[in-house]
């Protein structure tokens, strides 16, 4: 009986535990977290061009011993970034810290450049891109974590809780690359849905609310300072909430408050 128990149990969870064990996660570890932005203006630092949630997010590591950079650039493509010096930059970088003895991991979020006509870039190139980023990061012994892109906060006339959707397929694109195991270690990139969560946000607190985040009063893609911390508060907890950043929490500070507005869809 026991054994007969023992075997039906034994035959449920292998495909459980397959299943769970399908993609490994980056193991907890005792070093502390670096962490280094790539990524295009909504990553970057706050500027007369530009300022995304980066440094919001930068805002709330315990560092030291935690680390942080925000290596966004205004303007890049996923094209742009590897061809103008960044990306090697970035690389160099991952190299130093794994050195010093942190466990490095790399945010890359692009798509608002990608997608203008004049990059030339495809969807299909913008995924392979994002892919290719993202194991280039796993041969150096570092974590990617790709982000779909941030929401822009830009509403049709009379709809101030439905903001247009101008970065679906560059969502979709994203998606699509961290689903793409490294074909060299089999390695798996973690996803954060970050255009989805922003795109609810903003339609839930409204037009209004969304646009006092703007760096400038009628720029709606760029974030204010407060912004930044507001952005980097949602990609924090969807890091956290993720089954790859479950031993994060001891580097990240709360803001319990904030959380909770941005859950409830309230202006924070
Ligand atoms: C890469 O790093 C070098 C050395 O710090 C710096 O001079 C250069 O501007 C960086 N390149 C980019 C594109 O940021
Ligand atoms: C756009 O990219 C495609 C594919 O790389 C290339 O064949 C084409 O010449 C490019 N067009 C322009 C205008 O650069
Ligand atoms: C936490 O966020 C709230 C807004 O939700 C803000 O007023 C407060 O200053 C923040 N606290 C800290 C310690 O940053």
């Amino acid at each position: 009986m026991v054994t007969i128990n023992a075997i039906a149990l034994a035959a449920l969870q292998v495909p459980l535990a397959t299943s769970a064990e399908a993609k490994p996660c980056p193991p907890c570890s005792p070093k502390p977290p670096a962490f280094i932005l790539a990524g295009d203006s909504t990553t970057a630092v706050q500027s007369a061009g530009g300022g995304g949630w980066g440094n919001g997010f930068l805002s709330f590591l315990r560092a030291p011993p935690a680390w942080g950079v925000n290596k966004g650039h205004n303007g890049a493509t996923t094209v742009s970034f590897v061809q103008g010096g960044d990306w090697a930059n970035v690389t160099e970088l991952i190299d130093q810290k794994n050195a010093e003895g942190f466990q490095v991991w790399v945010t890359v979020q692009f798509g608002h450049n990608d997608q203008k006509p004049d990059k030339n870039i495809s969807l299909s190139q913008f995924t392979t891109n994002l892919a290719t980023l993202a194991h280039t990061i796993q041969s150096h012994q570092a974590h990617p974590i790709l982000l779909t892109p941030l929401t822009r906060r830009s509403f049709p006339a009379d709809s101030p809780h439905s903001a247009k959707d101008t970065l679906h397929n560059e969502r979709l694109a994203t998606i699509a690359a961290a689903a793409r195991d490294d074909p060299a270690t089999g390695a798996t990139t973690t996803l954060l849905d970050l255009n989805a969560a922003s795109l609810e946000y903003v339609n839930r607190i409204g037009s209004e609310a969304a646009h006092a985040y703007n760096l400038k009063p009628d720029d709606e893609t760029h974030l204010d300072d407060w912004g930044s911390v507001v952005f980097g508060r949602m990609v924090a907890d969807l890091l956290l909430e993720s089954e790859a950043g479950k031993c994060l929490g001891p580097w990240i500070r709360p803001n319990a408050t904030l959380s909770q507005a941005i859950r409830d869809g309230v202006p924070a």
